[in-house]
């Protein structure tokens, strides 16, 4: 695997968040469902600190359920407020404003106690390329409101964008990279999309693939590709050799490969976490 981590761009994102942080009361972090840990910068702990933060496990109609719910618990046991949500879904994107409330809640009872008059919840959102952001974005944005180019610090022609009257978020996102120097995080992202794959081989990332759908998900698998059970547990570059024959694609490894990519992204092979929550905790 070549794929670097570069610390350059990682200096240059911490620096343009940290500058934002100053104007905002909390923090969206945008995660991916089903990767709950790859999908994590690690470096944002360090850079958000003490700024209260609503962890958005997006992306959860792609995610298996049981994945999910076990993960909610865990990052509820490790003090954060977690909501599993839909960027796309107008009932899922309205539970965010009682969501970050609850996070706020001291702060907005304390400027109660004394007499400060509410206002709207200012937020902006960060996470890794291609978890939502954009999507979250355009959902939530009602209009466009002053630009905060006069504030010092905040980049000129920064906007925020407002939500009702009880949110206001900065108009462009944080964008924090991965870490994926293990090749095993790499390979993950790289399925799900969120980095390119055309840095990687697509057959090794499709026999993967084959690899993991059998071990956790094999009724999605043979349902899918209409296999039975003999034919799944046989060797995986044979398996995905005879996926291919029974697509009519003869012996075209790569259009396979390719194929399989695309619909495990799309959720045409069923809801699947590539982050086990057992992994992670055992
Ligand atoms: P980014 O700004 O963080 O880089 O991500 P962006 O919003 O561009 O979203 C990346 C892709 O993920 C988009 O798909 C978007 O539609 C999809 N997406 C975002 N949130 C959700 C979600 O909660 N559930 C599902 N199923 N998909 C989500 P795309 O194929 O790149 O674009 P499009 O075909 O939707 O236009």
């Amino acid at each position: 695997m070549t794929i670097q981590w570069f610390p350059g761009h990682m200096a240059k994102a911490r620096r343009e968040v940290s500058e934002k942080l100053k104007f905002v009361d909390i923090v969206f972090e945008l995660v991916d469902a089903r990767l709950p840990r790859s999908s994590r910068n690690p470096m944002l702990d360090q850079i958000v600190q003490q700024k209260p933060r609503l962890i958005l496990l997006n992306k959860a109609d792609l995610a298996d359920p049981n994945q999910t719910a076990l993960w909610t618990s865990w990052f509820k046991e490790q003090g954060y407020e977690v909501l599993a949500m839909n960027a796309k879904n107008d009932k899922s994107v309205k539970q965010i404003v009682p969501a970050a409330k609850k996070v706020l809640a001291e702060k907005l009872a304390r400027d109660k106690e004394r007499g400060i008059k509410p206002r709207a919840i200012r937020a902006m959102v960060l996470g890794i390329p291609n978890v939502g952001k954009s999507t979250l974005l355009n959902h939530l944005a009602g209009k466009k409101i002053a630009s905060t180019g006069n504030k010092p610090g905040v980049t000129k022609g920064q906007q925020w964008l407002r939500f009702g009257s009880q949110l206001e978020l900065l108009d462009t996102p944080g964008i924090l990279w991965p870490k994926f120097e293990d090749p095993e995080v790499g390979k993950r992202l790289a399925l799900t999309g969120a980095i390119k794959d055309d840095l990687l081989h697509l057959d090794d990332l499709a026999i993967d693939e084959l690899g993991f759908l059998r071990r956790f998900y094999p009724e999605q698998l043979k349902e899918r590709y209409k296999l039975t059970d003999e034919e799944i547990f046989q060797e995986l570059p044979e398996l995905l050799m005879l996926i291919a024959k029974k697509r009519g694609f003869k012996d075209d490894y790569e259009r396979a490969s390719e194929m399989m990519i695309i619909e495990l992204r799309q959720g045409r092979l069923g809801r699947y976490t590539l982050d086990r929550f057992e992994e992670y905790t055992e």
